[in-house]
């Protein structure tokens, strides 16, 4: 038995940002809101409610002003705006956001393809950001992210060296939560092992999160890979959506409720409410207009059980 499973595993649900940034069908903005409602009630703590990019970039996500206006706040729940830029941060300020995401792909190719711009520019575009939240009226907190961080569509294989001096920067420049991000699902557990470990050396458990897409099925093997390796904190999506337009062949992030369903079999806490999260699920198809990824959400919890047949009885 590994008495570090009792350690809880903090789950923060990107479904209304990463999840609905690449559905084609538009998401009315009330049904945004109420699914990010919906997703208050079921325990967490930290939520990426949207993004706050350029409109052409993410025309799904243009309304983020009015969601983060609407939504209900839940007492202890943090909502996360992600922001690429100054513009971004100013917009995600004026709608009271807890916490600001900024992004930037280790890979120079993939941050072009995203971003528009080089990684050089992005960073200093992120000193100034610091610069506008250190002078904001309200106590916002940052959070920073390396996408393509175990591998890139474009350019392949990523040099773990970088990963690490990137995140020392983010720190030197004040910003204290690190995010690791597998854009494409390219990761494999030893290699997730490793390079979390590294960055532990760096980072508090408590400001390093990971963000792993299921492109190629290894979501949550790189999930329990990094929670040995001593990392707490997961995204996740409801029902599996998400995926970055800018990168080819991009999919789905771990399914939260696969994840949550794990550690509960596992018994690793998470705080979150199973139950409600697969109902909250299982509105998804007709939201998004297609089926969803998710796998527990189809199959029930291991206790949901079935009745016996009538012809087993009769044996
Ligand atoms: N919010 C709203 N509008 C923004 C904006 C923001 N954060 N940043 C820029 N814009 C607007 C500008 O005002 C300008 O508008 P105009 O054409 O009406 O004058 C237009 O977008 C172009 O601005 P520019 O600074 O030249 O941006 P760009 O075209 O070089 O694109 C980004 C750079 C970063 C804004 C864009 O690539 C982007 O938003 N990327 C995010 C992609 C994303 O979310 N990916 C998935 C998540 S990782
Ligand atoms: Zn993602």
């Amino acid at each position: 038995m590994n008495h570090a499973y009792k350690e809880p595993l903090i789950v923060q649900e990107v479904a209304p940002r990463d999840g609905l940034q690449i559905e084609k069908q538009w998401v009315e903005t009330g049904d945004k809101i109420a699914l990010i409602d919906g997703l208050s009630a079921c325990g967490f703590t930290r939520i990426e409610a949207g993004s706050f990019v350029s409109p052409k970039a993410i025309p799904a996500l243009r309304d983020g002003d009015a969601v983060f206006n609407a939504i209900r706040r839940e007492a202890g729940v943090i909502y996360v705006a992600l922001v690429p830029n100054v513009k971004g941060a100013e917009r995600a300020l004026a709608a009271r956001a807890d916490e600001l995401n900024l992004v930037m792909s280790a890979s120079q190719t993939h941050n072009r393809a995203n971003m528009r711009m080089s990684c050089e520019s992005s960073l200093a575009g992120f000193g100034d950001v610091v610069r506008l939240v250190e002078g904001a009226a309200s106590k916002v907190s940052l959070n920073a992210t390396v996408a393509t961080a175990f591998g890139c569509p474009f350019e392949g294989r990523i040099d773990e060296d970088r990963v690490v001096s990137i995140v020392r920067s983010y720190r030197e420049m004040g910003i204290a939560g690190i995010t690791l991000a597998d854009t494409t699902g390219m990761a494999n557990p030893r290699q997730v092992a490793r390079l979390v470990t590294r960055v532990l050396a760096d980072v508090p458990a408590a400001d390093l999160t990971l963000h792993f897409h299921n492109t190629r099925g290894l979501g949550l093997a790189n999930v329990l890979a990094a929670y040995d390796a001593g990392a707490r904190r997961f995204d996740a999506a409801l029902g599996g959506l998400g995926g970055c337009p800018f990168a080819p062949g991009a999919s789905g992030n771990i399914c939260t409720e696969d994840l949550v369903n794990m550690c509960e079999e596992m018994g690793i806490p998470t705080g979150i409410d199973l139950q409600k999260l697969i109902a909250l699920s299982r509105t998804l198809p007709a939201l998004v207009g297609h089926e969803v990824s998710g796998q527990v959400a189809k199959a029930g919890r291991n206790c949901d059980l079935h009745p016996v047949p009538e012809y087993v009885r009769a044996i």
